[in-house]
């Protein structure tokens, strides 16, 4: 939004710029490949791995900010508390990190990025003060010495769990994984193809998944008589996807693979022969169900499986149970019932701006496609796009509308997902809707004559590069200040 706003702020409380990428457990890294997680400005020569490392994607990040000089608009140790809604702008009340003092600034747009993994979640069990050893989140598993020789449980069946479980098998004594609802994991090469070749490709999004909301009537049509045949193909994939890792039973999903996907649950994306032999290793063993109490030096597990109360010893307890969300803290009850009405999620049109009566503000970074890195840039130019004045804002009725319509297509499909779900294949519909506005396209016209492009277009993996060109396009637009409307006045944007 640099040359589009006359002034920006970022507000960030740690001590440097990175998110996620600042630290978590040993060894953790992006579960896709550079090609899908980099910066779309960086990614011809981002210097990263194949599959990038934690450390990698910091050293990116810093990179970024210091390719195009942004450093002096950030100030990191710097905590947002509270966003105010004022009738012209944003009352932001902000503190350096860590200290009760707070200070207040007005801005005329509040842009949130505050991620959906920056809160950690640990539960609550009974017993925890007494437990003797030591009790962790998986982010604060940065040393894996901490294992050595102990015996040591994992909780949880997502990404960060695998990951602990597999460090632990190296370093510990004994470890035990104890999932209450065991995921489909999926193979980074499946039936030998890389897995985007199938997972991030438009064809095979119309294969297996229901056409996008903003599908023709023609295409919704076709959507509903395939539907038979995508359940059967579902059949078929889900036992193969299985075979990569053979798993014990007690392992077996809790959901359908397609459930799993379609629900937005997070989707852990494995190296299939190493978690095999993690799995087989005689140090590891798992337990489907959950912890019912803690005591000194052991857990009791409720085995749902077999049944039973089981007291395991343990030294170290990894807590792999995810993350909560950051936003809505930020708010007032009132601004926060307007943005979140059904508590499922912020309802966003085109999941970026609010579709209730609160103007001025964007989310970022809601989605998760799996290259969220691209799907923010993206979004980002979108935004721009609709601050320079490319498109107009969209009028309350317009977003309600949108908001309808989303929410029904999303009901129908995946009716437990959060407002913002977007199932990863999807993202190709998803950023056409976003590119439309700003009357973009990304491949097809880069390379007449387009059918053949639009065809072969269909079956390549999404990629950062993709994207180069909506950059291009952007560097050569003069800069511009909008007049943006609410529904009750008008306000200039002037800082964001
Ligand atoms: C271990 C791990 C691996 C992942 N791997 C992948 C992957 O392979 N592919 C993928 O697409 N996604 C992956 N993700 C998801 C990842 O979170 C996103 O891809 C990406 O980090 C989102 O960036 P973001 O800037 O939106 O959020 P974040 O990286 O979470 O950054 C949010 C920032 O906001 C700051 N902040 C929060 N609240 C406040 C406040 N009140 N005031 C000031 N600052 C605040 C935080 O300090 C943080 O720096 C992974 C996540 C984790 C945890
Ligand atoms: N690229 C990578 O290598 C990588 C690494 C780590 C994380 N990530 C991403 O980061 C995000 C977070 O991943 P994550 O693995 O940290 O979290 P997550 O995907 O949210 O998984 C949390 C796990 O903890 C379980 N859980 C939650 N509350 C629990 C409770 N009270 N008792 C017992 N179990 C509980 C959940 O089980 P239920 O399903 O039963 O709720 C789930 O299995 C995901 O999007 C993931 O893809 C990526």
């Amino acid at each position: 939004m640099i040359g589009i706003c006359q002034t920006i702020t970022v507000f960030e409380r740690a001590d440097e710029v990175g998110g996620v990428w600042r630290e978590n457990y040993s060894g953790f890294g992006a579960q896709v490949k550079r090609d899908q997680y980099s910066f779309v400005e960086l990614c011809r020569h981002s210097g990263l791995d194949t599959y990038p490392t934690g450390r990698q994607l910091k050293a990116h990040c810093d990179t970024y900010v210091e390719t195009f000089g942004l450093m002096p608009a950030i100030r990191t140790r710097t905590e947002v508390k509270f966003l105010q809604r004022c009738p012209h702008c944003w009352r932001v009340v902000y503190s350096e990190t860590g200290s009760s003092e707070t200070y207040t600034e007005e801005f005329d747009f509040v842009v949130l990025a505050v991620g959906n993994f920056s809160e950690k979640y640990v539960p609550e069990i009974p017993g925890s003060d007494a437990f003797a050893g030591s009790i962790l989140h998986s982010s604060e598993l940065q040393d894996e010495k901490l294992l050595r020789g102990r015996h040591v449980i994992v909780v949880g069946f997502g990404k960060s769990a695998i990951d602990c479980f597999a460090l632990a098998s190296t370093e510990a004594e004994s470890v035990t994984l104890i999932a209450r609802r065991p995921a489909w994991i999926l193979p980074q090469r499946f039936l030998g193809l890389p897995l985007e070749w199938l997972a991030s490709t438009r064809w095979f999004a119309k294969l297996v998944f229901p056409p996008y909301h903003n599908a023709c009537l023609l295409m919704r049509l076709l959507g509903y008589i395939v539907l038979p045949l995508q359940t059967a193909l579902w059949w078929v994939l889900a036992p193969l996807v299985w075979c990569h890792f053979l798993l014990p039973w007690s392992m077996w999903p809790a959901y359908g693979l397609r459930w799993q996907l379609w629900h937005g649950h997070s989707v852990s994306i494995c190296n299939a022969s190493k978690i095999k032999a993690v799995f087989r290793s005689v140090k590891t063993h798992c337990i489907r169900g959950h912890i019912s109490e803690m005591k000194s030096g052991s857990v009791l597990v409720q085995d749902s499986i077999q049944k039973q109360e089981k007291e395991i010893s343990a030294d170290v307890v990894v807590f792999a149970t995810g993350y909560r969300e950051a936003w809505s803290k930020l708010f007032d009850v009132k601004a926060a019932a307007l943005l979140d009405p059904r508590k499922d999620g912020p309802d966003l049109y085109k999941l970026i701006l609010p579709t209730g009566d609160i103007t001025n503000l964007a989310f970022l970074g809601r989605v998760l496609s799996t290259c969220d890195i691209v799907t923010s840039f993206v979004q980002a130019e979108w935004l721009a796009g609709l601050l320079a004045g490319k498109f107009e804002y969209p009028s309350l009725q317009v977003r309600e509308r949108f908001s309808a319509k989303y929410r029904a297509w999303r009901l129908r499909f995946a009716p437990t997902a959060t407002s913002t779900f977007l199932a990863t294949p999807s993202v190709h519909s998803y950023f056409d809707e976003l590119l439309s506005d700003l009357h973009s396209k990304t491949l097809v016209d880069r390379h007449p004559p387009a059918w053949k492009f639009r065809l072969l277009h269909q079956f390549l993996p999404l990629r950062a590069s993709n994207f180069a060109k909506l950059r291009q396009q952007r560097g050569a637009k003069k800069p511009s200040l909008v007049a943006l409307r609410s529904e009750s006045g008008t306000s200039d944007v002037s800082q964001v």
